[in-house]
């Protein structure tokens, strides 16, 4: 017998005899009902005429491929159950109804069959691959799951904002993927059962509220940042303009302005400057789960040789804790998702005019409310303005009759910001999330540079101000330097 007549005896006709059963002829209508749905919608999707609905997504993407093989697989599954039930009942015909390859009927049957099994397998194949892109997207990551609401919204405002989370949170590699395809079904177990976990918190699982930072399965900035951002393109110093508003009626203004010295590799291949002293190689042991409390560092110096700063007293051992080398995020830890303090948050909303210094005491005001206690963004969102009128109705009624607008639109940048900083849901408020870049509402860098982190020979990580930048003006009203460089 040739193959294709054994294939055709011991195979194709039993598989049609018994393929002819209801669950079967169900796998088939829906296998057939969804993959025709996801074609229109790829089609529909190539001519753009499709809306960003993370749900729109879920259904197509995951969902119908899901049946669409659910449908695959009853067909075979139906061929079973019925050969099995005619075996018990011994029904198994001794001769299957003929194959007839001149029978014109049964030769479209067989063409048909053919024509679908290419068109799954180009289904199924560009469905898992619509999938895994689609799993990969910012819109899947950030906004179909409400738990990523936080470091959603200040994703979207970020310098990051059309860079995928992907590309940081997981950067290239198959070993990378599958790591983070496992933590991702970890993670949407744990989402699914949230609404029951508490009553159970030993065994169900659960995500913890805020979800922890830092990310420790996060990988070396090699594989991630420095894929874009080239360390040895950096150079130069940097120009920073900081706002301050004060709590007095005026909000009176001042300015600090600095000059960063950035540094990087120079053209004589010394590192120098922020950027080129931490890009040789520093470890370091923090002793807290944020990485706030470091005190042992070690340096490599260009030379070779190690230098050892601890900020113990002499003699102590070296602490335990998680041991780190240094890079990119110990300084840009927040490079996607930075949540400013209340006052950061409404002094630069005063110096971009979003909330106007003309309104008496609008500083002190704003801040006072940025900090006050709501229950939900919805909560603040009409305590916030209702609160503001309130102030102005009570303590300067002139203010609401001249400036109105001016107030209303204070009371909206407000709501804006809190909404950008505070997730009561996810127990993230102000400083939850610390920044480690600067020295000022942080410790940032002064988590190392504080002093009192020495070596041996006495010398000790710099807290030399000139070290990092220039102070060219520190709150000063109306700045001279900004007039001489021409950008006031
Ligand atoms: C430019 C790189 C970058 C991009 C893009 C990025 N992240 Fe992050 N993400 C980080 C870094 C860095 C941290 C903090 C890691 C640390 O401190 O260890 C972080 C932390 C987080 C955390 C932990 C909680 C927290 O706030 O620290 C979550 C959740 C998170 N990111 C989700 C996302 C989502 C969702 C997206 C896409 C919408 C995204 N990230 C895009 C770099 C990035
Ligand atoms: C896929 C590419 C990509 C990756 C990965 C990436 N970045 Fe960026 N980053 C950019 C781009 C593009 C900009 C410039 C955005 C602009 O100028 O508006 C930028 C800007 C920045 C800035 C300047 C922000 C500012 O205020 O101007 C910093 C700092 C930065 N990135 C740090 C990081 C760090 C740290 C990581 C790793 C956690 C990282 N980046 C990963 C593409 C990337
Ligand atoms: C020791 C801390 C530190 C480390 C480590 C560090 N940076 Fe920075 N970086 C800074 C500071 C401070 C600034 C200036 C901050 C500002 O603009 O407010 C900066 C600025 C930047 C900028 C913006 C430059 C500009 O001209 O505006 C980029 C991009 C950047 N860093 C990327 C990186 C990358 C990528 C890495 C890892 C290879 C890295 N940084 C490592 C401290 C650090
Ligand atoms: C984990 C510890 C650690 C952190 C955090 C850290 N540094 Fe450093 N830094 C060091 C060590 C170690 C040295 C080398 C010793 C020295 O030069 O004093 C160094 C050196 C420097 C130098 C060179 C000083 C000189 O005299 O040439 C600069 C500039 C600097 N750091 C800036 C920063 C800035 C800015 C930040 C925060 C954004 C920061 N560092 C955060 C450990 C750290
Ligand atoms: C290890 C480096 C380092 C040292 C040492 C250091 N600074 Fe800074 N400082 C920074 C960085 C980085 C920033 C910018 C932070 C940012 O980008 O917002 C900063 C910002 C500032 C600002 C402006 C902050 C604001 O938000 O208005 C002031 C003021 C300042 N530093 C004062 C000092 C003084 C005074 C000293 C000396 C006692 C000092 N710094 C030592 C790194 C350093």
């Amino acid at each position: 017998m040739s193959s294709f007549e054994n294939f055709r005896e011991n195979w194709l006709r039993p598989a049609l005899f018994f393929g002819n059963n209801p669950i079967s002829l169900t796998g088939g209508a829906i296998t057939t009902a969804s993959g025709i749905t996801m074609i229109s919608y790829w089609l529909a999707e190539l001519a753009g005429q499709l809306s960003d609905n993370p749900y729109l997504g879920i259904i197509f993407f995951l969902i119908l491929p899901l049946l669409f093989l659910t449908g695959l697989a009853l067909i075979p599954i139906g061929i079973l159950l019925r050969r099995r039930k005619l075996r018990n009942a011994g029904r198994i015909p001794p001769e299957f109804p003929r194959i007839d390859l001149n029978d014109r009927v049964f030769r479209h049957g067989l063409d048909i069959v053919l024509v679908a099994t290419i068109v799954n397998f180009l289904v199924v194949a560009t469905a898992s691959y619509h999938g895994a892109e689609y799993m990969d997207s910012p819109q899947f990551c950030g906004r179909s799951c409400h738990v990523m609401k936080p470091e959603f919204t200040a994703y979207q405002i970020s310098p990051h904002s059309h860079v995928a989370c992907v590309d940081c949170h997981i950067g290239s590699g198959a070993q990378a993927y599958v790591d983070a395809k496992i933590n991702g079904t970890k993670q949407l177990i744990e989402v699914t059962f949230h609404p029951v976990a508490h009553f159970a918190p030993r065994i169900i699982p659960n995500y913890p509220e805020p979800i922890p930072s830092p990310v420790t399965s996060l990988r070396p900035a090699r594989y991630t940042c420095e894929g874009c951002h080239t360390p040895r393109r950096f150079d130069g110093d940097k120009l920073l303009v900081k706002s301050n508003f004060a709590d007095d009626e005026q909000n009176t203004e001042t300015q600090t302005v600095l000059i960063l010295h950035l540094g990087g590799v120079d053209s004589l291949l010394r590192y120098t400057g922020i950027h080129g002293v931490h890009l040789g190689h520093i470890e370091y042991i923090a002793t807290d789960s944020s990485r706030t409390t470091i005190p042992w560092v070690e340096r490599q110096n260009p030379d070779g040789s190690f230098t050892q700063y601890s900020s113990l007293p002499a003699g102590s051992s070296i602490p335990k804790g998680d041991r780190r080398v240094m890079d990119c995020i110990d300084c840009h830890n927040r490079a996607a998702h930075t949540f400013v303090t209340a006052e950061q948050a409404v002094d630069q909303a005063m110096s971009t005019g979003a909330i106007s210094p003309n309104l008496p005491w609008i500083h002190k005001e704003g801040l006072a409310l940025l900090n006050g206690t709501y229950t939900s963004q919805e909560q603040a969102g009409s305590q916030i303005p209702a609160a503001l009128q309130a102030f102005y109705r009570s303590q300067n009624p002139a203010v609401l009759e001249q400036n109105s607008a001016l107030v209303d639109q204070a009371g909206k940048e407000l709501v804006t910001l809190y909404d950008q900083n505070v997730f009561p849901f996810m127990n993230v408020t102000w400083g939850t999330h610390p920044n480690h870049i600067g020295h000022m509402d942080y410790p940032g860098c002064f988590r190392c540079h504080d002093g009192s982190h020495a070596a041996k020979d006495g010398t000790s990580i710099t807290q030399d101000c000139s070290a990092c930048h220039n102070l060219l003006a520190v709150e000063e009203a109306k700045p001279k330097v900004l007039s001489d460089l021409g950008i006031q």
